[in-house]
C-alpha cells in the first residue's frame, strides 16, 4: 500500500516536528490538536524552523513555501483522518487517552488506514487491543528535535504484520530518517538505557556528587555526548523523563528504574525543563 495522505495528532513539539519532516519528504498532512491555540503554536514552530532553514540556505524561499501548503492545522478530529493513509497520534503519554484515540479514530478511518504511535515506552500491543484493526498498529518513535534526529524506532506490536511495518519502513527512510526494527518492550531500545542515565545523573545532581553544570560538562568532555544528560532531560521534559521511568519501574519491577525523588519534586514544583522556562537550567531570558 501507498502512502500519500497522514494526519498527526498533537501539535505539541514532536506532532509539528513529524508533521514537518513528513511534509517536507512530499505528504500532505493534516495536524490536529484540541485547540486552536495548540494548532497555532505547532504551525508557528514550523514556519519557523523551515524560515531558518531557507536563512541558512539550506532550503528554497519556494520549497518552503510549498511545504507549509502540505500542511493543514485543525482541531476538527474527523475531518483531519476521514481520508487518510496513515495516523501518527503524539498525544499525551497516558494510556487511557491513547486507547481513546485509537478507539474513535478505528470508527472515523477507512479500513486501509495505518495507525501509528509516536509514545516514548508505552505497550503498543496495549493500544492495537482497543481497535479492530491490531496488525494494522505500530509504534513510531521519533527522537526530539525530530527535524534533527536520525533515529525513529519502529517497534512491532504482538500482532502488527510485516506489511504494516514494510509500508511504515518506506514513509521514513523517504522522510530521510533510519529506522531500526524494535520488539515491543518497556521503553523499547533507546529509552530502556538512556532514561536510567539521565535518572543517574539526577541522583547524582541530588547527592551532591557535582553540580549540574559540571555533570553535563564531565559527560559531554568525558563521554563525547553533544549535550549533558540534565540539559537533554530539560530538552525531552521531566514529565516525560518521569513517565517514562516510572514506566519502566512499574513493568520491569527493578529498583534500579526508580524515578530520583528530585525528578519527582521538580515535574510536582511545574518545573519540566525548556517548555515551562526551568528545568535543571533557567530559559526565563
Ligand atoms: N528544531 C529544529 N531544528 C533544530 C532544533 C530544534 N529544536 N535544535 C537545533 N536544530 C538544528 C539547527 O537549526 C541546526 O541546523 P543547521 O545545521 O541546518 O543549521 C542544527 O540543528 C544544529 O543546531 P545547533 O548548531 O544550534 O546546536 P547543536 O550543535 O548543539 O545541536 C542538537 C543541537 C542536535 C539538538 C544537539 O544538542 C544534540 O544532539 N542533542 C541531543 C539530542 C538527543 O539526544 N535527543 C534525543 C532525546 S530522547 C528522546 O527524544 C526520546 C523521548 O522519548 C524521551
Amino acid at each position: 500500500m501507498e502512502i500519500n495522505k497522514v494526519a498527526v495528532l498533537g501539535a505539541g513539539i514532536m506532532g509539528a516536528g513529524i508533521t514537518q519532516v513528513l511534509a517536507r519528504a512530499g505528504y500532505t498532512v493534516a495536524m490536529r490538536d484540541l485547540e486552536q491555540r495548540f494548532v497555532d503554536k505547532g504551525l508557528a514552530t514550523i514556519r519557523g524552523n523551515l524560515e531558518r532553514a531557507v536563512a541558512r540556505g539550506k532550503l528554497e524561499a519556494a520549497a518552503a513555501a510549498a511545504v507549509l501548503a502540505r500542511v493543514r492545522g485543525t482541531v476538527d478530529l474527523k475531518d483531519a483522518v476521514a481520508d487518510v493513509d496513515l495516523v501518527i497520534e503524539a498525544v499525551v503519554e497516558v494510556m487511557a487517552i491513547k486507547q481513546a484515540v485509537f478507539q474513535e479514530l478505528d470508527q472515523l478511518c477507512p479500513p486501509r488506514t495505518l495507525f501509528a504511535s509516536n509514545t516514548s515506552g508505552l505497550s503498543i500491543t496495549e493500544m492495537a487491543a482497543v481497535t479492530k484493526r491490531p496488525q494494522q498498529l505500530i509504534g513510531m518513535h521519533f527522537f526530539n528535535p525530530v527535524p534533527v534526529m536520525q533515529l525513529v524506532e519502529l517497534i512491532r506490536g504482538f500482532e502488527t504484520t510485516d506489511e504494516t511495518f514494510d509500508c511504515c519502513r518506506a514513509v521514513l527512510e523517504k522522510a530521510g530518517k533510519t529506522p531500526v526494527e524494535v520488539r515491543e518492550a518497556p521503553g523499547f531500545a533507546v529509552n530502556r538505557i538512556l532514561c536510567p542515565m539521565i535518572n543517574e545523573a539526577i541522583f547524582v545532581l541530588a547527592e551532591g556528587v557535582a553540580a549540574a553544570a559540571d555533570i553535563d560538562r564531565a559527560m559531554m568532555l568525558g563521554a563525547n555526548h553533544p549535550i549533558g544528560p540534565l540539559a537533554l532531560a530539560d530538552m525531552v521534559g521531566l514529565d516525560t523523563l518521569l513517565l517514562v521511568l516510572e514506566g519502566l519501574h512499574r513493568e520491569l519491577g527493578e529498583d534500579k528504574y526508580r524515578p530520583a525523588p528530585l525528578l519527582r519534586k521538580m515535574v510536582r514544583a511545574g518545573h519540566l525543563g525548556r517548555k515551562s522556562g526551568r528545568g535543571f537550567y533557567d530559559y526565563r531570558k
